[in-house]
């Protein structure tokens, strides 16, 4: 960490979708703790980011929703730009890709390339959608993966494996438009010449050095990442095109002879975006761009999942050296991936925990997502979240652990000392939190302290936060430990003098998490600095003061200083909560798959709607009583092709509800699916049983059903009017 300033990127999002988990722990939070970190340590960095707006992504997402581009990022863009702030992630810029500015930047980028005799521009066979008139690039085609024979590969990459391809790689093609099979048409582009740059990525990637200058430590890059760059460059490195045929998207410059109908590759413009970005914040800020770009004393590091290794670590750095005057990145920290409940998270099916609706359904618990997430991130493989963890994680650490800790700390001085900290006899001895066997002595205890911290710092410039989260909460079940050990509240009386000395340490411990907290959990931190009496963190070397004092053995909080009262930092997450969310990936599941086979139906079928039954009177609808409830359990009949026999919660009661629906969902599929039931029909006996109600369903032209539900999350035995 020697370096004068740093420029840290996350990957720049597809406005094309919200924010889901996955991407949290890949690029957001890890980028955002780091930076954080750089902020508290006095450092001077930049943190760019902003929404990728071109390509196929956006454009396919569009003709979906039956919309235009420009709708599409306007609507994500917002989506991203909340989620991002809501879940604290700390840009200095979240800009757009579809500004002026960037338009700009990357039409220049282009303009040195093709000056600097970069591309070559080469006429080729490219495939084609006769029927919609369109060439398909990228994410235009779908076919088998030639690697791990996944059907639905894309004609840039197979999410499956990972691999990178091109649409001629594919087996079977097929257009993403109109399901039609492709034709091939000559097109001309521009290739950037990326063989004639293989030799010094190779040196780079694997030594550190390029220019015959020593620029990182190739072992600080992570295995897999320089894995994956080997096996690129293994492959041999090939002109890759930077153009393609689309209407949306940066159009190659036009003085440029045949640019017409051309836009730059999306991949050639978004990591530009980063520039750009910088850009903005510079002219935002009166400040200069250029050092964070052009500068050797400036660290770039890029922060990404795994799908985007070899554009930022092969791609990028050749199309920066091919410009000219630009650094290259110090690191690319790539995490993998993280999957939910034991499936990969997928946008398109709908398998995802979204980051803005976690933030309103579990609202003033960001900092426990946050914390869930660096505990499982996927920094060396994959991983996975489940709910259950989550629950777990934060009963057994956050609130048995932190908000415990702080909680007792802070009861204590109140009780003895009104809240004001005592002056204290530092030669006074007790047991230390760190082994009960030892005697602490205060000095020497601020400067264990000061050692820890320091660990954890270096665990985060080494990139390991997961590792860096477990020393910080060491250093609360020391504070925990310390108070075990002591026992304030029996030693009180007879031994007042070292009941002082280990509560105020206790204090110092305190203080230094308020800080140390910052980069994972800045909402927690905030909390703390205020619970403390202390003023809000200045991210400016917070945390550099704090160390200082501490390897001198001096306290962060004086004696005399006033506490204010405590607050709990963390709660237990009930099992509803859990329950809840559970169930509504259960329905999310279910529903696109629902959305799926009923779009289908439409296409299909020509509705008849059923004629409207003869009018009724207000008294008549008020006999219903219609409530709320959710499905506790679900089991077939064993006599019955059609009845599942179901028990409802009504939250005041338990019934027992024969429901004729076993030929459209498997008992696993409704358990905690959310109902309305009509509470008083009269009991029925039906194969024996007595059935206690009915739930309604709507149904669909083909015969298929569908529960008709309250919004999610909503409470049991509700009236439904
Ligand atoms: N939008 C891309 C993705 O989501 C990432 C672009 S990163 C950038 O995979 F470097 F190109 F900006
Ligand atoms: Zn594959």
């Amino acid at each position: 960490m020697s370096k004068k300033r740093y420029l840290v990127t996350a990957a720049l999002p597809y406005a094309n979708g919200p924010l889901h988990i996955g991407h949290l722990a890949g690029a957001y939070l890890p980028a955002d703790i780091f930076v954080r970190y750089l902020r508290l340590m006095g450092k001077d960095v930049v943190f760019v980011c902003g929404s990728d707006e071109h390509g196929a992504a956006i454009t396919v997402k569009a003709r979906k929703e039956g919309t235009t581009p420009r709708e599409v990022v306007d609507k994500y863009h917002a989506i991203l730009r909340d989620t991002f702030q809501k879940i604290g992630i700390s840009f200095d810029i979240y800009h757009r890709t579809s500004e002026p500015l960037h338009h700009e930047t990357s039409q220049d980028f282009f303009r040195k390339l093709f000056e600097n005799k970069e591309f070559i521009e080469e006429t080729t066979e490219q495939y084609y959608d006769e029927t919609v008139g369109q060439f398909l690039a990228d994410r235009y085609i779908v076919g088998a993966c030639p690697v791990c024979a996944n059907p639905d590969a894309y004609g840039d990459q197979c999410e499956k494996c990972g691999s990178s391809l091109s649409p001629t790689d594919l087996i079977e093609p097929k257009s993403m438009l109109s399901g039609s099979v492709p034709v091939k048409r000559p097109t001309k582009h521009w290739f950037l010449r990326l063989d004639q740059h293989e030799q010094w990525l190779r040196v780079w990637i694997n030594t550190g050095v390029a220019d015959h200058k020593q620029l990182h430590n190739a072992s600080d890059w992570k295995n897999h990442v320089v894995g994956q760059c080997n096996s690129w460059l293994d492959q041999g490195l090939q002109p890759r095109a930077m153009t393609r045929d689309l209407d949306w998207g940066v159009d190659v410059p036009q003085e440029i002879p045949g640019s017409e109908g051309k836009k730059l590759y999306v991949w050639l413009d978004a990591p530009i975006g980063y520039i750009s970005a910088t850009k903005q914040w510079a002219l935002d800020h009166g400040k200069a761009w250029e050092p964070y770009w052009k500068s050797d004393d400036t660290a770039l590091i890029h922060f990404i999942g795994k799908d985007n290794i070899v554009f930022h670590c092969l791609i990028f750095p050749a199309i920066l050296k091919a410009h000219g005057g630009f650094i290259l990145p110090e690191n690319v920290p790539a995490n993998q991936f993280l999957n939910l409940e034991g499936r990969k998270l997928s946008t398109s099916k709908n398998w995802a925990v979204w980051v803005h609706e976690y933030c309103e359904e579990v609202a003033g618990q960001e900092d426990v997502l946050r914390y869930n997430m660096i505990k499982k991130m996927p920094e060396q493989s994959d991983s996975e979240f489940t709910w259950t963890g989550f629950q777990e994680t934060n009963n057994n650490e956050l609130v048995n652990n932190l908000a415990n800790f702080v909680n007792r700390v802070l009861v204590l001085n109140q009780k003895y000392y009104d809240g004001v900290l005592p002056r204290i006899d530092e030669n006074c001895l007790f047991k230390s939190g760190w082994n009960q066997e030892t005697e602490g002595q205060y000095n020497e205890e601020l400067r264990v302290l000061h050692n820890k911290l320091q660990e954890m710092g270096a665990a985060i410039e080494r990139y390991e936060l997961r590792e860096a989260l477990r020393i910080l909460m060491e250093i609360s079940s020391a504070g925990n430990a310390l108070l075990q050990f002591n026992e304030p509240w029996k030693t009180v009386k007879d031994d007042p003098e070292m009941v002082k000395v280990v509560l105020n340490l206790a204090v110092q411990y305190v203080a230094a998490l308020s800080v140390a907290t910052r980069p994972f959990m800045p909402f927690s931190a905030d909390r703390l600095r205020k619970m403390l009496n202390l003023g809000p963190l200045q991210d400016n070397g917070d945390l550099l003061d704090v160390l200082n004092e501490l390897v001198e053995g001096n306290p962060i909080v004086p004696a005399h200083h006033a506490l204010n009262q405590p607050e709990h930092l963390f709660s237990r997450i009930p099992d509803e909560v859990i329950d809840q969310q559970i169930a509504k990936l259960t329905q999310q599941d279910a529903a696109k798959m629902q959305t799926e086979s009923t779009a289908a139906a439409v296409e299909t079928a020509e509705i008849n709607h059923t004629p409207l039954a003869p009018e009724i009177q207000f008294d008549d609808f008020a006999k219903l009583d219609l409530r709320t409830g959710a499905i506790l359990t679900a089991e077939k009949m064993e006599k019955s092709k059609k009845l599942l026999k179901l028990s409802v919660d009504l939250g005041f009661e338990t019934r027992t509800i024969l429901s004729g629906i076993a030929e459209h969902f498997s008992p696993e599929e409704v358990v905690g699916q959310q109902v309305v039931i009509v509470a008083n029909l009269a009991p029925r006996v039906m194969m024996g049983i007595d059935s206690q109600g009915m739930s309604l369903m709507a149904d669909a032209p083909d015969g298929k059903l569908s529960f008709v539900s309250p919004q999610q999350g909503w409470m049991n035995g509700r009236g439904v009017k």
